[in-house]
């Protein structure tokens, strides 16, 4: 059943496997026959009267947020600002002349949010709740609500709801972009796009093995550990960071590459290990550059690149996909780094100490 984690060891395991099959649910949940995306009209309406859409998220669904937020632009050409909801309720700025806010969250439980959504609320504003529970607190107090359909997720450390929310946020982007006659919307076929990421994801899941060799490698026993990308992989390096942090304890951070020489590339010692994210072609070379300095101050550099950027020496090729949708693909070797170092590591990898599932609390 969808709560029982079968001959899985841990949750996690099973969740990082199911999200294939979660975008593939997607797709069918939100693809009309005819290959267009099935939005209510309600809400598009109400998303292309907005001159700014704000998101507001706490934690993972923060960094779904971050990787969201260029879809809309690009494809609804509509001005994104993404906030943090801890943050956003008690310091909000001077907001546009037509917001609309959505609230990205898992749980559709979390405190910090739902603060920011009452304020919203007293003041009239519209807003959309995305959200895993589609009877949650969030989805019920929402003018509009969204479903990420990926099933219950067990596991302290979230996993196949960050891919779920990053691909139904890029199918309400190009439903967006499309309703407003956006070029960019109507030429992108990401029914396509989608199923050959899903395709790429199962792969990636097949062969775990490889990420557990380079744990073995790399990440067994050390304290600290980087990640670097630029745009989108940048995003992606935050989530990683994040879920290494969570479950394994080990002090990582995600950087942006360029910003290495500007303070950070300090901290990097003999063995450090820095995991650069290489996706887009118009950054490749730049982050490359930015990994070459850190192995010259004796970083364990590993490379994850995308098959077109790759260079020999490479640790492992992802897919070639859509470059606003590339954290879909680049996103689960990095769930897998975390996974293994923690396992490695003898901890309970679906009950990080400390942490909740939900935080109902501010
Ligand atoms: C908690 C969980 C995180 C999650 C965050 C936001 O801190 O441990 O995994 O990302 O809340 O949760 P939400 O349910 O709003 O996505």
């Amino acid at each position: 059943t969808a709560t029982d984690k079968g001959a899985y060891p841990y949750y996690m395991l099973k969740e990082i496997d199911e999200q294939p099959a979660v975008l593939r649910r997607l797709l069918t949940a939100y693809v009309k026959p005819d290959g267009h995306v099935d939005m209510p009209a309600n809400l598009l309406n109400a998303l292309a009267a907005a001159d700014r859409l704000y998101f507001v998220a706490a934690g993972t669904s923060y960094h779904a947020s971050l990787a969201a937020a260029p879809m809309f632009e690009e494809l609804a050409h509509v001005p994104v600002s993404v906030h943090l909801a801890s943050e956003f309720g008690y310091h909000m700025p001077l907001l546009s002349e037509r917001p609309m806010f959505i609230f990205l969250t898992q749980s559709g439980e979390t405190a910090d949010i739902r603060q920011v959504l009452v304020k919203v609320k007293a003041q009239h504003l519209p807003t959309l709740t995305i959200t895993n529970v589609p009877t949650s607190t969030l989805a019920r107090e929402a003018d509009y609500a969204l479903s990420l359909h990926a099933g219950p997720e067990i596991a302290v450390a979230s996993t196949k709801a960050y891919t779920a929310q990053v691909a139904t946020c890029s199918l309400l982007a190009k439903a967006l972009g499309e309703y407003k006659g956006v070029a960019a919307a109507e030429q992108l076929d990401l029914f396509h796009e989608l199923s050959m990421i899903a395709d790429a994801q199962q792969s990636q899941v097949d062969e775990k093995e490889v990420i557990h060799t380079i744990v073995k490698d790399a990440l067994a026993t050390t304290r600290n550990a980087f990640y670097i990308g630029r745009g989108s992989d940048y995003y992606v390096a935050l989530e990683a960071a994040l879920k290494l942090k969570e479950i394994s304890y080990v002090q990582a951070e995600g950087f942006a590459a360029g910003e290495l020489k500007h303070g950070t590339i300090a901290l990097i010692e003999k063995d450090t290990p820095v995991i650069a994210i290489i996706t887009d072609p118009v950054t490749a070379a730049h982050t490359r550059a930015n990994a070459s300095e850190t192995a010259a101050r004796g970083a364990k550099v590993i490379t994850l690149a995308a098959k077109g950027l790759a260079a020999p020496g490479d640790d492992l090729e992802l897919a070639d996909v859509h470059p606003l949708l590339s954290p879909l693909a680049a996103i689960i070797p990095c769930q897998l780094l975390a996974y293994y170092t923690s396992m490695d590591r003898g901890y309970d990898v679906d009950r990080p100490r400390n942490l909740a599932k939900s935080v109902t609390v501010e």
